[in-house]
């Protein structure tokens, strides 16, 4: 039986609001869509009613009839009415949904998505500072205005060109940018490796997210350095791990503190060439008591070699990696702060025996990355551009933080003390007993530093109070600015 729409409510108040609410929408029919979908969804228009012919509502909204037939189609193609030929349209008489199901916004009833728990021990951890590009003296940003944009788009198009040959993908990354970063390492580095042991990763924290996920059970323990780097508590805790935080030292990491763990610790993640963020470097005989610890309880360390190559005096220290022997050691290395930090492309290093597993589980965590950036960066490193950019950012870092130093002692009459290293791409000051960085911190990003607080990165140890101060990516001008900004809200906590 048909069940026409109640008599006081005839076509015309049922469809002209779509002439304020729908027709600003673009294109028209997707407006007109909407709408009667909508109406459909809160049964407004009841389940089995009768709509307007095409031609009635064309008539009656002043649009072509050819919109109204095709939004007809669309409803008719998707469910929401029937055509019966030579009779009209009408609403689906199966959809008889209560407005609680069909309401958008949530309702009283609605139970909201339950998140797992893993998910919500993220909500304990120490939340990452949200970096904006037009903050200055931000410690991890590179110098962009240097970077050579022509070079890189003659690579870019090179690498769009070879697309269309390229067929086939490896879940570890390209080869041609595998060959290269192996040949960069032996060279540069003193790693032992051959192109088949390196993973192409979306920055290093996807390295690091995939390592703890594949070496880590529930409850284990991750032995990480304090102060350290935040960015890994997540990974370890989405992996079900549990940090055991170790102090540093001028010598790194205090492998007489952390070996007494021992029992308990399946895999160590350390920074040994520059500590984050203090810039200590791992002595030699810590270096060999880890190998050893890792050697004998068959654990890993996951060598995190953020910035090693902007060392000033002297060639790049060899990496841990160089003193293993392929064998307990994951190298991490990253593109975000030679290059850029949106290029999103970094590497592990893998001990042989684990190249299989990890590319097992990569290709069922994302099967592998976009081959054109990855291919662009291998053109680019082999015409040399890579390497006399690194060159040139080593001395031009070097010269930035000399008159970043310089001035702070101008500045702020030695009171600022500066926690010696030997490069880098952010200095560490340290701030006279009783001044709280955090709040100075809290002032200074308003009116608009990148200055981070030192405490910030430590997590159970005592924390010291300072400034980390990015110099990488600002020139003289630039640090005067920011120095400028920093003055009055640093003398004010000097004098009180
Ligand atoms: C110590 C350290 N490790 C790793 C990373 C992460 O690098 P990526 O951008 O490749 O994820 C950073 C980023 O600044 C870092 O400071």
């Amino acid at each position: 039986m048909k069940q026409y729409l109640p008599h006081k409510t005839p076509h015309s108040e049922r469809f002209t609001p779509f002439l304020e609410q729908g027709k600003t929408q673009r294109p028209l029919y997707r407006g007109l869509f909407n709408y009667i979908q909508q109406r459909i969804l809160s049964a407004e228009l009841p389940a089995g009613s009768r709509l307007p012919s095409s031609r009635e509502l064309a008539d009656l909204l002043s649009l072509s009839r050819n919109t109204v037939k095709q939004v007809y189609e669309m409803l008719q193609a998707e469910g929401y009415i029937e055509t019966r030929h030579g009779d009209g349209s009408y609403v689906s008489p199966q959809l008889t949904l209560s407005r609680r199901t069909t309401q958008r916004s949530p309702g009283p009833h609605t139970r909201p998505i339950r998140l797992s728990a893993k998910s919500e021990q993220l909500e304990q951890i120490r939340p990452l500072y949200q970096q904006h590009k037009q903050q200055l003296l931000l410690p991890a940003v590179p110098a962009l205005d240097q970077f050579p944009w022509q070079q890189w788009q003659r690579s870019v198009t090179h690498a769009s060109r070879g697309m269309k040959f390229h067929t086939e993908r490896d879940f570890m990354g390209e080869a041609a940018l595998r060959t290269e970063i192996a040949a960069y390492l032996t060279a540069t580095r003193g790693i032992h490796c051959d192109m088949r042991q390196v993973m192409i990763c979306s920055g290093s924290q996807q390295g690091m997210q995939l390592a703890f996920s594949m070496l880590l059970n529930p409850g284990d323990r991750v032995l990480v350095e304090d102060p350290g780097f935040p960015g890994i508590d997540g990974a370890i805790s989405n992996a079900g791990g549990i940090k055991l935080s170790i102090p540093i030292d001028r010598n790194g990491f205090r492998t007489d503190i952390a070996l007494h763990h021992q029992q308990d610790a399946r895999l160590a993640f350390i920074t040994p060439s520059r500590n984050f963020p203090m810039g200590y470097t791992l002595s030699l005989e810590r270096r060999l008591q880890l190998l050893e610890w890792a050697r004998k309880q068959g654990c890993c360390i996951i060598e995190d070699d953020y910035d090693s190559e902007f060392r000033f005096d002297g060639p790049p220290l060899t990496a841990l990696q160089g003193l293993d022997g392929e064998h307990s050691v994951i190298y991490s290395g990253t593109f975000s702060r030679i290059l850029h930090p949106a290029m999103r492309l970094a590497y592990l290093v893998l001990p042989p025996a684990l190249v299989d597993p990890f590319n097992r589980m990569r290709g069922f965590m994302d099967g592998g990355l976009s081959a054109l950036p990855q291919l662009a960066l291998a053109d680019f490193m082999a015409r040399g551009i890579f390497s006399s950019h690194l060159r040139r950012m080593r001395k031009l870092y070097k010269t930035r933080r000399s008159y970043l130093l310089q001035q702070v002692t101008q500045i702020f009459n030695g009171q600022l003390r500066w926690e010696p290293s030997d490069g880098g791409m952010h200095g560490v000051f340290l701030l006279p007993p009783g001044i709280d960085d955090k709040t100075i911190v809290e002032q200074t990003m308003k009116v608009g530093l990148g200055i981070r607080p030192l405490s910030y990165y430590y997590d159970k140890q005592p924390a010291r109070s300072g400034l980390v101060i990015g110099f990488g990516g600002y020139d003289e001008a630039r640090i005067d600015a920011g120095l400028a900004l920093l003055k009055p809200i640093l003398e004010h906590h000097l004098k009180s």
